[in-house]
């Protein structure tokens, strides 16, 4: 017997410096926790870890502007992120921060490892520096006119009008972002990671990556083949993981430099905390696995500066895949933190169910392309697919049964022929979705179980056993007890879809709530003379004037 399959399932760290949107939902944590949570129930081991990542200027800009320290807006972050995961069921192991000491210390430690190893080098290099402010200015904190569009609110990275990258020395007419003064460009000595050195290494690694989704591959390899450069990861801040070095107190570690390494300081962290300082090294040596999950503008770090530290560091397992997703729009619309155009997750928790936002998003996850989300289509697809396809099936099954077998499950001595082919729907139904879910087909093992639900109901349609049941109580029962065990198998390929509903169906079904969960179906699993309770829907129809409160709130 093979040892366990040690399966990490690393998400991508949300900044703690606003709350979540759909938009990370489909692109992240959702398909994130569908897939960890159908490996679970292979009886994987999963270890599957996140946190909010506390450094970088989206969480100094957020903070300066309301005036509280950086520390205070990521723990207020942390808090909410942590509540969040638990209402929408999003199952992490372990969701830490980037602002542990745990993490400065696991951070700190590669960094000198890769140094030790030659791949870190010192160099200076030009940077804003504002005299009135007394500091360094970070690329976001500068602002010029663009030298090739003329927009004048250029920003020190990037142009938002003609989107151009840029480097802060480009703009024309520097002020800083604080104060408005003239900063002036002075030089400062930083570490750089000689990314270069990896780029045969990196190359010969993607080209055996044969099953990585095309919008991955092709972005990663369209990146290797511009020509890598070494990447500064010191900045000149005071927020930040210190750099472990006499003289360099003034510097702290480039946010996406230690970013990444949270995958491995919060797997040790989870060690820890479970008493086993080791386990960790289940999950990054061996034949161990490991899925990172992040939407298309975080592909860059995981696929080719997160592995090219990981070849520096030597011993340490690379990614397995990297199933990232493109991204989610909103009516139409890029979503915009901005702008509010989103849908915030606590906002949705607060007022509807977790589980139908899951249904919805799996049902238009970005996984190959840009996708759109909206309220429209959030009440239809809860109201034609969920409740009408598959609350329904349940609904109408669990009430017959309670109605003409006084709430017991009926006899399968007169199981046909007809019951026999949509059982065997049921057998291929759990291994497709199964592996449409290995491959990060998560829409596709949605559709794939909602086919078999509209299979079970045309299966009652045309036997129909509100009829059958005055004259043929055999062929009832029959038609009854297949129709039980098709729902069975639906609870068990929809659970890493709809925890909470499989949760509760379990209980429907009249299963003793200490029945374990596992992707595993049989067919005998429904015993006839088993009592239920009188049912109650799962789902519920909501109202179409949803659609125009919440997009009367979106368009505020
Ligand atoms: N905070 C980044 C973002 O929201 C993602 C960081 S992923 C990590 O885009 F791995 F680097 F942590
Ligand atoms: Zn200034």
């Amino acid at each position: 017997m093979s040892a366990t399959q040690k399966i990490l399932v690393a998400v991508a760290w949300p900044y703690a410096n606003g709350s979540i949107h759909v938009g990370h939902v489909a692109g992240t944590y959702l398909p994130a926790d569908i897939f960890a949570r159908y490996h679970r129930l292979k009886g994987h081991d999963v270890l599957m870890v996140s946190g909010s990542d506390a450094h970088g200027t989206p969480v100094t800009l957020e903070a300066e502007k309301r005036g509280v320290s950086p520390s205070e807006v990521a723990n207020l972050y942390l808090d909410e992120f942590k509540d969040n995961w638990d209402r929408l069921g999003i199952s992490f192991d372990l969701f830490t921060s980037t602002s542990t000491e745990n993490h400065a210390s696991v951070s700190q430690e590669l960094f000198l490892t890769l140094k030790d190893n030659g791949y870190i080098f010192e160099k200076s290099m030009h940077q804003p520096y504002c005299i009135d402010d007394n500091r360094f200015l970070a690329d976001r904190y500068v602002e010029g006119q663009c030298p090739l569009c003329s927009y004048d609110k250029a920003r020190g990275d990037q142009c938002d009008s003609c989107g151009r990258t840029l480097d802060p020395q480009d703009l024309i007419n520097l002020t800083c972002g604080l104060c408005g003064g003239s900063p002036e460009i002075r030089e400062t000595i930083h570490f750089f990671f000689e990314l270069t050195k990896f780029e045969d290494l990196l190359k010969q690694w993607i080209s055996k990556k044969l099953d990585w989704k095309p919008n991955v591959l092709n972005f990663t390899k369209g990146f290797l083949e511009g020509g890598l450069v070494d990447r500064p990861i010191t900045r000149d801040i005071e927020w930040g993981v210190e750099v472990p070095l006499q003289g360099y107190e003034s510097k702290r570690l480039y946010v996406w430099f230690e970013a990444v390494i949270g995958y491995l300081s919060a797997s040790k962290e989870w060690a820890i905390l479970k008493g086993e300082p080791d386990a960790w090294k289940d999950f990054w040596t061996g034949e161990s696995q490991s899925y990172y999950f992040m939407g298309k503008d975080n592909i860059i770090f995981h696929s080719i500066l997160w592995p090219a530290m990981l070849m520096g560091n030597e011993n340490l397992n690379l990614p397995t895949n990297v199933p990232a997703n493109e991204y989610l729009n909103m009516e139409g619309f890029k979503l915009s933190t901005s702008r509010n155009w989103a849908v915030w997750l606590p906002d949705y928790l607060d007022q509807y169910e977790p589980d139908p936002l899951r249904y919805v998003i799996a049902s238009i996850l970005p996984e190959l392309s840009d996708s759109d989300f909206s309220w429209k289509e959030y009440i239809r697809a809860n109201n034609d697919e969920l409740v009408a396809t598959y609350g329904n099936l349940i609904h109408r099954v669990l009430s017959m049964t309670f109605n003409y077998f006084d709430g017991q499950v009926p006899s399968n001595k007169l199981v046909d022929t007809e019951c026999e082919e949509l059982l065997l729907k049921c057998e291929k139904t759990i291994l497709l979705v199964g592996e449409s879910i290995e491959q990060a087909q998560f829409r596709k093992g949605l559709s794939l179980a909602m086919t078999l639900a509209s299979d079970a109901n045309k299966f009652l349609e045309e036997r129909k056993p509100w009829q059958t049941n005055k004259s043929d109580k055999e062929k009832t029962a029959a038609s009854l007890w297949t129709s039980l065990s098709v729902i069975n198998c639906l609870r068990v390929v929809l659970e890493p879809y709809l925890p909470h509903s499989s949760e509760k169906l379990k209980k429907m079904l009249g299963f003793p709530e200490t029945k374990p969960s596992n992707w595993v179906w049989d067919r005998n699993d429904i015993i006839p003379g088993i009592s239920i309770d009188k049912p109650a829907p799962l789902f519920k129809k909501l109202d179409d004037e949803i659609i125009e409160t919440e997009d009367a709130k979106l368009r505020a």
